[in-house]
Order: structure tokens, then sequence, then C-alpha cells
């Protein structure tokens, strides 16, 4: 790939056109050479052979040309735990990682439960984010009107609900509370569903105080507890919601046929579709700890089907950086969590060259759903009309990930040490070139992303 362009390094950054030459690019399920032409920070056209004149060219002959990746579940930290991430590194990850838009968690310090707290993350992203943004508000008790005050801003992604206690203090467990959420307001509701009473009672009862412990201290059960009730509500309220991290075969059966099934949508990270118990516990100990756990390969096999069937709707990293230092705790006062923002391209695109999945199931899962999902205004996909968010990947690259290239703070990965087949190579955000071979590429130009209404209604697959 080479640059022909009177500014090499941020080819649009001064808003003029640019023209990307040779790439392969995903259309519907077909991948077809095709230029693209940007202008203003859209893509304008797609064609064989671009007829009209752009002031940059960027040559990306051998490289397939994917929709930059929205990530609907990341934790940045920022305020309050920047020893573990901030807004600046953690977007650096992501436009490393080929993702252009995340939308951020809520258990910061102070942890972003009013107007004035969501206000302060966005000004602290502008400027300093390399890709574009969105922050959720945590749910209280006390706060649905005011949250519910935010629909419709740009740089809102919705409300965030912990059902179940993790990493902060958010947390909302009983059914009168959580339907006041669900009755104040229209966006599609984030919820991490996990039965608090449950938790508590296994905190008590179950024993192991070792990681191959955690996955029955927060058992499959804990988890469609909270999600039976989730879903009942919705239905009560039909308010549209996401169930973040799905882990269990019993949610994903509960999925299926629930009547709420067309209000709701869900997630899965890859690393519950990746790492599976014993095995992960074995060799990363308190790393492979995430709330909810890693359970074993009967699960994980039942995520990649419900995945494939259109029961779990996208991909989500839950991106949970905590330093090792921390990690090196005893178990159970570890943090919980693991990095995920930089690793969730490459993951998926070494699953494409091993045949368990397409790269149009990586595009949908990772970049048209969650864009449809979440109604998030001009993103997800390389259609004429859409923002230039682009990534830029080299299917056949083989190559190990090493301490060197991860970007988060945190500066590891559950993956290091894995030689996977398929890596970004550049990522651009409406035109940008962000992030090219290994370099963070410009300034941050990240900006708020809008999002609509709601459909209530789930696509089929
Ligand atoms: O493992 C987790 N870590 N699960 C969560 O729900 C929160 C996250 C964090 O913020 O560390």
């Amino acid at each position: 790939m080479e640059f022909a362009s009177r500014s090499p390094v941020n080819p649009a950054i001064d808003g003029q056109s640019l023209a990307i030459i040779g790439a392969d690019v995903v259309v519907m399920d077909e991948v077809r050479r095709l230029d693209i032409g940007i202008v203003d920070g859209r893509i304008c056209e797609l064609a064989p052979t671009l007829q009209q004149r752009y002031a940059h060219t960027l040559h990306a002959r051998g490289l397939c040309a994917l929709p930059g990746l929205i990530d609907t579940q990341v934790h940045l930290r920022e305020p309050g735990l920047e020893h573990k991430e901030d807004l600046v590194s953690g977007s650096n990850a992501a436009a490393a990682g080929g993702v252009t838009t995340f939308f951020e968690m809520p258990n910061t310090k102070p942890a972003t439960t009013t107007v004035q707290a969501w206000q302060d993350k966005l000004q602290r992203a502008a400027g300093r984010s390399r890709v574009d943004f969105a922050f959720y508000a945590g749910a209280t008790a006390q706060n649905a009107k005011e949250i519910a005050s935010l629909e419709g801003r740009a740089g809102y992604a919705g409300t965030k609900i912990f059902m179940g206690s993790s990493t902060g203090s958010l947390l909302v467990a009983g059914d009168a509370d959580i339907k006041t959420l669900l009755l104040n307001g229209r966006m599609r509701v984030a919820v991490h569903a996990e039965d608090e009473d449950r938790l508590r009672l296994l905190r008590r009862t179950v024993c192991g105080r070792q990681p191959h412990d955690h996955p029955d201290r927060r058992d499959p059960q804990t988890a469609e507890m909270a999600v039976r009730r989730l879903l009942d509500l919705s239905l009560e309220t039909m308010r549209p919601v996401h169930v973040l991290h799905v882990t269990s075969a019993d949610e994903c059966a509960l999925l299926r046929r629930h009547p709420a099934r067309r209000l709701a949508t869900a997630e899965v990270t890859p690393q519950h579709l990746l790492l599976s118990a014993p095995e992960c516990y074995d060799r990363l100990g308190n790393l492979a700890v995430m709330n909810p756990p890693i359970r074993d390969e009967h699960h994980r096999l039942a995520l990649w089907q419900a995945l494939h069937d259109g029961v779990l709707t996208l991909i989500g990293t839950d991106h949970a950086p905590h330093t090792l230092s921390e990690k090196a705790r005893p178990y159970p006062d570890c943090p919980s969590g693991m990095p995920g923002l930089q690793t969730l391209l490459p993951l998926l695109l070494n699953e494409v060259a091993r045949g368990t999945c397409s790269l149009a199931q990586v595009v949908r899962w990772t970049s048209q759903r969650p864009a449809q999902v979440f109604q998030v205004i001009g993103k997800g996909g390389l259609v004429p009309g859409l923002d230039a968010d682009i990534t830029l990947v080299d299917l056949q690259l083989r190559q190990e990930l090493t301490p060197n290239q991860v970007f988060s703070r945190c500066g590891w990965s559950p993956f290091l040490g894995q030689k996977l087949t398929g890596w970004p190579k550049m990522t651009l955000v409406r035109g940008n070139l962000v992030y090219a071979d290994g370099q963070l590429v410009g300034a941050p130009i990240g900006k708020a992303v809008k999002l609509g209404p709601v459909l209530s209604i789930v696509p089929p697959s």
C-alpha cells in the first residue's frame, strides 16, 4: 500500500476528498474489488474505477475494506481510574483495532449518574479521543427522570443498568426500580443481567476460593434468572432492552423463546466465544476472571450457535482493563474484567481464516447490527451517504500478539502470544486516517455520535 497525497500523514484531515483505490470490499455477502470515493468525511461512491477526481489517493491493493467497528461495551475508566486506562489510551487501542466508534460504560469514579457527569465525559473526550464516541448514563434507584432527559443528545448511548453488582457500586437490583427506569425514556436500555439475590446467596454458600470457582460463584442460573426478569419487564413496559455479555446456553434458550424476543437484543463478547473453563483458568488464572464468567465448552458452543442463529444480535467486547498488579491480588479480591478493544477484530478475522464464520458475518456482528440496534446515525456500512469509517485489513497476515503492540494502558491481553491470521492495517474515521501499520496517525479527531429513536423490532438475521 502507498499514499499519493499532498499531505501523506493524514490524507483527508483538511476535509478534502480522498479515493481509496483497489481494496476488496464486502458488499452484501460478496467480496468485490472496488474503489471508494470520500468527500467531506462521507462515502460518496463505490465503483470498479472512480471517474471523479479526488485530492488524495490511498492505494489499498491487497487489503480488504470493512466498515469501521462499533463497540457497544467498553470501560475506559476516566475519570477516576486513569491508572488502568483513559480516553486517550483507550481510544488509541480502538483505532489500532479497527474500532471507529465506542459506547463507554458509566462505572467510573464518580459514576456517570447525572447530566453533569455525562457532560464532563463528553468534554473530556473532545480533542482527546481518536475515534467517535457515546457515553452511557448509569441507572440508580433515583435518577430515571434525569437520565431520560439526555435522550436525543449527541454522545448519549442510553441507560446502563447493573442488575447484579460488579466493578464499582452501581446497582439496581429490584423489579420496581428497574420498571421505573424502563418506563422513563424510549431508547434501548443496556443491562448487565445477573440476579443480585442469587449472587449474594452463592457468595455465602460456594466455598471455593480459586479462579476456577468463579463460574460457580456466578452460576448460569444467576444470569438466566436476571434475563428472565428483564425480559418480563421489557414486555410489560414495551421498552426495548439489550442484554450485555450473554454467557450461557440457558440465557440463549430463554432469548430464543421468550415472548419479548422481538423487543430484546443481546450481545456476546469475543472472550466468551473463544475461551472456556477450566482451561482458561488453568492457563490465565485471575486474568480470565470477569463478570459474568467464562464458562465451559457446553456454554461456549451454545453461544456460537445462538450468534449464527441471530438469537445473539452482535458482538461487544466489555473492554475492562485492570492493571496486572491489581489482577495479582488473590482471588476473589482481584478485580473482574479484561481488555478487548484492540483484539476484537484480529480474533474474529482469525475465526474467518479458521472457517468458523464468514467475513460478511463479522461485518454484520460488529458494525451493521450495532448501528441498527442502537440506530447510530451515519454509521454501520460502506454505503454512499454514510460516514467514511473504514478499516483496511490484511486477511492473510499471520502474526503473534505481543505486549509491545498493546495500546491499552493496562499493557496486557488474555490473547498475548497467540498467532492470529488477519489484522487491521489502517483505520479511517470520517475519512481521516487515524492508524496505519502499528502507528497512530494525526491528532485525535473523535466526535460524539448521535443515536436515533430506537426501532423496537429487531430485524431477523
Ligand atoms: O468483568 C467485568 N468487569 N464485568 C463488568 O460488568 C464490569 C467490568 C469492569 O468494569 O471492570
